[in-house]
This record gives structure tokens, sequence and C-alpha cells, in this order.
């Protein structure tokens, strides 16, 4: 069952927990109620609900004294404090203690509701945060890999923006094609050497926040800059000083948003949302999306002055389709990578027509895509080799229809070129021999007119084929 989060009650009056219970639990939340202080901080840590709603005064215990716990031991949790008219002093000490609000007794039960339901959808944005941060962390390797002349090319100017510390690089490129690499392989540059390791770089993605939250997560906030500002926070810009952002599909950024943030990369400092005072930037921007930034800038959907600043050092990831010699590298990286992951033993090499295979798959979700298909592999297969009927589905169809599926092409040139009176040749005895060498049939066949095959049959030597002999 999925519930909107998790709720933990603390009240020695039977009355009041059984009537908070009976309330949240009817807005979907899962309750544990509890009227026994004892050990009360253990039942928190395991039952590890989102929120906790804490009385104050208890016979022979203090909400104070586990509030303090509960915050020191775990200071994500949320606390919302249960007073009396007459605690409403200590209410703001608890406050003060890490407590996110209170409410007085007699409770309003909406307003409990209230209470409760802000708390957790602040705390969901907040774990969306980490999760975005956690989730590019982890999943993204260290090197950039690749030996086609267009990551050659790429590595040299990555190697020249490093060196000359430029402030802000815009990467883009399709969806899965490297971008976030290439951003960590330029900050891997730039901070070469052993103090070099620890220089932070965080990443924020720009369409999975609302702008308010956004905003405070780059730029700062000073408590009470807004309702829910209950503390100072410190933004990116100033948590990634001596290291990197990465701003994340940059091109989904609000146009207010956008406004702001040049007025940053122009002056090289920020302000806390409600703050005064100017706090110089030293972090590397890198922009990535995956849009056509200049065709956005057109429809009126970003800044062109934006663009302009962000376009002054930008590198294009080229598609893998374009780079084919990659494929087979990457491949046999992840591969290996996945094996060791996995520990699996490793599948020495791939089939040649599995190589051909890879090379010839148009890969519209590009690394990403080859990285997940080479990890289902290790997971699923064992042997010696890897086989086609390893590969998945979409890989060997894109074969059967010549390749031709994921271009859009109807056919599909070879690597290395044909000849076009040869195909034509083998068509039209493919035509005859269907036809039975009927001349009309086979003419139709070919979308070509009976002169034409005539002329055709003439051309190609192929006026003394016998009925039936291709
Ligand atoms: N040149 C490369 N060398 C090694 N791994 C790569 C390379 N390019 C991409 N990858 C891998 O492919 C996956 C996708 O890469 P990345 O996250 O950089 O793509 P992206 O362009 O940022 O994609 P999106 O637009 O979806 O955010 C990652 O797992 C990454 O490790
Ligand atoms: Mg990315």
């Amino acid at each position: 069952m999925t519930t909107r989060g998790r709720v933990f009650l603390l009240d020695d009056d039977d009355l009041i927990v059984s009537m908070l219970a009976r309330a949240l639990s009817g807005e979907g939340y899962e309750v544990r109620p509890e009227t026994d202080p004892e050990g009360a901080v253990d039942k928190i840590r395991q039952f590890s609900p989102d929120v906790v709603l804490l009385d104050i005064k208890m016979p022979g215990a203090s909400g104070m004294e586990i509030l303090k716990e509960i915050t020191g031991q775990a200071p994500g949790t949320q606390v919302v404090m249960l007073t009396s008219d007459d605690s409403a002093n200590t209410a703001v000490t608890a406050m003060k203690l890490g407590a996110v609000d209170y409410l007085t007794k007699p409770f309003d039960i909406d307003e409990v509701k209230i209470v409760v339901a802000s708390i957790m959808q602040k705390a969901s944005l907040m774990h969306e945060v980490e999760y975005l941060r956690r989730v590019t962390a982890d999943l993204t390797h260290k090197e950039l890999l690749g030996t086609s002349p267009a990551i050659n090319e790429l590595k040299a100017r990555a190697e020249k923006l490093a060196a000359a510390g430029v402030p802000t690089v815009l990467i883009t490129g399709e969806s899965g094609s490297g971008k976030e690499v290439m951003a960590r392989f330029i900050h891997a540059l730039m901070h070469r050497g052993a103090a070099g390791g620890r220089a932070p770089f965080i990443g924020i993605n720009c369409a999975a926040l609302p702008e308010p939250l956004i905003e405070s997560e780059l730029f700062g906030h000073e408590a009470g800059a807004f309702t829910d500002a209950k503390a100072d926070k410190t933004g990116i810009f100033e948590l990634a000083s001596k290291g990197s952002i990465l701003l994340d599909e940059i091109g989904e950024m609000k146009s207010s948003l956008q406004a702001k943030l040049l007025r940053v990369l122009e002056e090289r400092t920020v302000r806390h949302v409600g703050g005064k005072h100017d706090i110089p930037v030293g972090a590397t921007v890198f922009a990535t999306t995956n849009r056509d930034l200049e065709a956005a800038v057109d429809k009126g959907e970003f800044r062109i002055d934006l663009y302009h600043r962000l376009n002054t050092f930008a590198l294009h990831m080229p598609p893998l389709r374009d780079r084919s010699e990659d494929v087979l590298e990457l491949a046999r990286h992840f591969l290996i990578f996945f094996s060791a992951k996995y520990n699996r033993t490793l599948i020495k090499r791939f089939s040649p027509e599995v190589d051909k295979l890879l090379a010839a798959y148009a890969w519209p979700g590009n690394v990403r895509e080859l990285r997940n298909v080479m990890e289902r592999i290790v997971v699923l297969e064992a042997g010696e080799q890897v086989l086609p009927e390893h590969l998945p589905k979409e890989i060997l169809r894109a074969k059967a229809l010549g390749g031709a599926a994921e271009t859009g092409a109807a056919y599909l040139l070879p690597e290395t070129g044909l000849s076009l009176d040869g195909v034509e040749k083998d068509l039209i005895l493919q035509a005859l021999g269907r036809s039975g060498g009927n001349k009309i049939r086979a003419a139709s066949l070919l979308g070509i007119t009976y002169d034409s095959l005539r002329y055709q049959i003439k051309r190609f030597g192929l006026q003394h084929l016998k009925k039936g002999d291709p």
C-alpha cells in the first residue's frame, strides 16, 4: 500500500492521540500512535517517520529532551511540537532546537492536517533534490571513452577550455550522448592533482523542481525570505564555489529564473533570496540540454542574452550513430564493467555478427542505451561469446529492415559503399525470377514500364536468360 507519508504521534493523552491518529489515517498517512515516552527515540528511529508530532509536557519525560535527541540523531526528521497555551514560550525554544512548527491545544483538526501536509510536501521535494543529486552522481562514469575523430577533437577542445579555466560551458547533444560525462571530464581536468579530487561537482535538474525551490537551491535564502524559509540556506553556487555546477536541462528553465541566472553569470556574484549581500561565485558553470536552444530562442522560450552568454564556449556531443567506431569500444568497456560489478565471468567476445549489428544500429538512446543493453547481457547471459540472440529485439529488427528503420532512410547504404548498377541488376533478376520470366509482371513488380525493363535487360545482357534461371 502506498501512503502519503509516515507520521509518528507521541502524547501522554490517550484521547488526543486517538483523535489525531484517526484524522491523519483518514488523510492517507501511515500513523504510529504512542502514549508512552519510554524509549521514544528508538521507536521513532525504527518507524522512520516523515513527521513526528511530539507533546512538550509529558509525565516523567520532556518533549524537549526527546526533540534534542531526534535532531541530533536524525537531522532530517521534521518535528512538530504539541503545546498547551501555557507552554507557548517553550514552543519558541523548541523551534530554535530544530522543531519545524508547533500546534496549540485544543487542536483545530484542519490546521493539523494542513501543517502535516505542507511538511510532507516540502520533504518530498527535498528528497527529490537529494535524489536527483545522488542519481547524477552514481550513474555517471568518470572517464570519457571513445577514440572516434569526433570524440578526440572534443577531448582536445575540452583540454583547452579546462586550461583556460573558462567560467561557463554549454554542452548540447541528444539524451544519453554523454553531456554529463563531458562536464565531469572537464571538471576533472580543471582540478587535477591531489587537492582537486575534493573539488565539488554539484548537479541540479532545472526541469524537475518548481521555480521557487530551484531559486533557493541555486542561490540560497535568508531565514524568513518566504513562508517556509525557517533557517538560512546555502545555495549550490556557494557550495560549489571551488568546483563546478551542472545545470541540467537548462532549456527548461523558466524565463524569470533565466534572467537571474544571467545576472549571476555576468557579475559572478550571487545574492541569497531575501539577502542583501553579494557573494562572489568561483564555480565553473556547465549547462546541458538536449533541446535546440537556438530554436528555443526563436520561439521566444529562451532568452537570447543568456543563450549568447552560455554559447561562448559550447561543445556538442555527437549521437552515437554518427561515431560507430566508438560503439564497440564502449560495448566492450561496459561488458567488462558490469561483469566486475555483478561478479560474473567475463563473456570474452562479441560474435562477428554481433559486431556488425551493434555498429549498424542507430542507438536512439545513445551511450545510455548501449550501456543498458550490455548490463542486461551480463546479468542474463553466459558463455564464450555474445550472440545475436542475446541482443534486444529492436537491434535485430533494425537489421531485418536493412538498418533503415532507425535512420529514416528506405535503404541503408553499407559503410563500404556499393555499385548501384549491381543493385539494379540484382533486383531485375529477382523480379524476373519471381514472375517466372514474365516481363510484364516483372516490370510491374519494379514499378517501371515494359519498355524500360526491356532496355535494362539489354543493358545488363540478360536477354538470353532462360525462364526460371535466377
Ligand atoms: N563517452 C562516454 N564514456 C563512457 N561512458 C559514457 C560516455 N558517454 C556516455 N556514457 C554513459 O552513458 C550514460 C549517459 O551519459 P550522460 O548522463 O552523460 O548523458 P546525457 O547526455 O547527460 O543524457 P541526458 O540528456 O539524458 O541527461 C551514463 O551512464 C554515462 O556513464
Ligand atoms: Mg544528463
